[in-house]
């Protein structure tokens, strides 16, 4: 029997709760007690550390199948892991789409290869993500999907959305909705307004994602169905969250690291390592996505890690593909500015990265519970360090945090019971 004894460490489990300086005594893979002064032969001080449960990233591209000069399984789930994580959801958008068993199933399989994090596959909502007919969705379910999702695209055809919503009822998992009305948004680089006005770049108004939230939350009102939406970007569009969460709606949203940090003055540079989608908007949108971290709105953080190779973004700023390597700069930027500057709370971090996403996918993470298979995060807040793409394990060097400063991030995990120090 393989023991691992994590010892005096303060632990966070906000869904427990559990917010103690205790010892975790870990047995095969799974969490055996959690107690003061328990005792084994193999044993690692964890002082002055914070246990927490597993981080979940329930947004990320990993480009495999199909893409694997941008990631592979492989590089995407390791980088991951160094970036804090245990588990990672991975949309659907890669080539073939992973509209069909086979491909979710190859999926699994090469994530049981690599080995890193626990992966769970998104698929996709319609077929080859064109809006126009749904995918084998229960097919897709029974090969491990956690959820469904046409991100990377917006469904455009209300008719078929409100099919692909009434049909997901079957399934405990919400349809996750990348918002963006195509048609206002056609040929835009950055968001519409002052900056997109000065650079001459064409722009993508807000109103291009606030009208699909709008359009989506009527739809799954009309047919009791539930919604995530991904990578909200705007201050309506937060707003019209927050309504229908009032009215008692099942809707959960998430917002990345780069729609809290940066506006669209970040463009002027016409670094593309700044071209994403949805596009970064301005300070009174990033206001509104802190007020609704805050009030509950934005149950979520999630990184939509994005990796494009170098030959992709080293073009003129209209050519770019959209975009952001994200999964290893996350943990650090949101500590150092999101926790530690006091827009949210350590507890509520953790809510927002392993509780909320664990719940919203229904996986078991989430929690720090004997009997639980043995996820943990291992956080340093006092380490303090320099964002540098070019120690990225993501192939994926497309970032615009390069040579940020942070101080907190994750230092050990624990991935099914097996340690592994990140550094
Ligand atoms: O910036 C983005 N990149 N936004 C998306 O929705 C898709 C993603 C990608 O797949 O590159």
């Amino acid at each position: 029997m393989k023991k691992l004894l994590i010892k005096n460490a303060r632990v966070l489990s906000p869904a427990d709760g559990i917010d103690e300086k205790l010892d975790v005594l870990i047995c095969d893979g799974r969490i055996e007690k959690i107690d003061k002064k328990l005792s084994a032969e193999e044993s690692i001080d964890m002082s002055g550390k914070i246990v927490c449960p597993g981080f979940v990233d329930m947004h990320v591209h990993l480009r495999e199948p199909g893409y694997e000069e941008k990631e592979t399984i492989y590089t995407g789930t390791k980088a991951a892991m160094y970036g804090g994580f245990t588990a990672v959801a991975c949309m659907a958008n890669t080539s073939p789409v992973a509209d069909n068993r086979a491909t979710v199933e190859f999926i699994i399989n090469q994530n049981e290869k690599a080995g890193f994090v626990r992966l769970f596959p998104i698929g996709s909502v319609t077929k080859g993500q064109k809006g126009e007919e749904l995918a084998e969705i229960a097919d897709i379910y029974a090969a491990g999907a956690a959820a469904i999702s046409d991100d990377g695209k917006c469904i455009m055809s209300a008719e078929i959305m409100r099919r692909a919503l009434e049909y997901n009822r079957m399934f405990p998992s919400p349809l996750i909705v990348h918002a963006e009305d195509l048609v206002l948004s056609r040929s835009g680089q950055i968001n519409e307004g002052l900056v997109s006005t000065l650079l001459g770049l064409k722009g993508m108004p807000r109103e291009a994602e606030d009208v699909i939230i709008a359009r989506d939350l009527e739809l799954m009102k009309y047919v009791s169905s539930r919604i995530h939406f991904a990578h909200l970007s705007t201050r309506r569009g937060v707003e019209l969250v927050r309504e229908a969460r009032k009215q008692g709606l099942p809707v959960s949203a998430e917002v990345t690291p780069h729609h809290l940090l940066l506006t669209d003055t970040a463009v002027k540079t016409f670094d593309t390592n700044t071209k994403v989608n949805p596009p970064l908007r301005t300070l009174e949108d990033i206001e509104a996505l802190c007020e609704g971290l805050r009030d509950g709105t934005v149950e979520v953080i999630a990184s939509d890690h994005a990796p494009h190779t170098f030959e992709d973004k080293d073009c003129e700023y209209i050519f770019a593909p959209f975009g952001i390597s994200g999964i290893e700069t996350l943990v650090p930027l949101m500590l150092d500015r999101i926790v530690a500057k006091g827009v949210i709370s350590l507890p509520e971090f953790i809510n927002k990265i392993s509780v909320n996403p664990a719940r919203i996918l229904n996986i078991p993470f989430g929690h720090i519970q004997p009997g639980q298979e043995a996820n943990l995060t291992v956080l340093d807040l006092e380490v303090s360090g320099t964002i540098r793409v070019d120690r990225f394990h993501s192939k994926g060097h497309n970032s615009p945090f390069d040579g940020w400063n942070y101080k907190g991030r994750a230092v050990y995990s624990v991935i099914a019971g097996k340690l592994n120090k990140l550094d």
